[in-house]
């Protein structure tokens, strides 16, 4: 069994929706654990490095302006499998492609509005909980 911890991020949008209970009831249901969570202001430079692969991207700027642009949830999940088992309760990036059932399919219409961050392999997952959670996780 691949007991795993990932990083989700409710992005603005969903912290102003009032989504943030919906989407936690949604992974504990699923099964999995809450061992991290805080409702932040992202720094500027803490989103810059998380999307850092990301800056050559015509989007950069504008993901970078949205996720500073109010508060955010930052959240460790884990579980088995958790990395898999919340980008799949999640959807698919752009909301268009993702599933009902799914917060995206069911909450999202837009990928410049697509209310989550989930990390996208381990790897990621272990270099985004140490940047979003340098105190550490449960
Ligand atoms: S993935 O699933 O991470 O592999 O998807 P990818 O297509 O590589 O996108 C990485 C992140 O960039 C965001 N993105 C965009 N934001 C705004 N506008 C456009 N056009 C756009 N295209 C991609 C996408 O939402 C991913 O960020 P997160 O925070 O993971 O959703």
């Amino acid at each position: 069994m691949a007991v795993e911890t990932t990083l989700v991020l409710i992005k603005p949008g969903g912290v102003q929706r009032r989504l943030i209970g919906e989407i936690t009831r949604r992974i504990e249901l699923r099964g999995l654990s809450v061992v991290g969570l805080k409702l932040i202001s992202a720094p500027r430079p803490t989103v810059e490095e998380h999307y850092a692969e990301h800056r050559e991207r015509p989007f950069f700027g504008s993901v970078v302006d949205y996720l500073t642009s109010g508060p955010i949830v930052a959240m460790a999940i884990q579980g088995e499998n958790a990395v898999k088992a919340i980008r799949a309760t999640m959807g698919a990036t752009n909301p268009v492609e993702a599933g009902p059932g799914t917060v995206r399919g069911d909450f999202a219409l837009s990928i410049d509005d697509n209310l989550t961050h989930s990390s996208s392999d381990p790897e990621a997952a272990a270099r985004e909980l140490a940047l979003w959670f340098p105190e550490g996780t449960l």
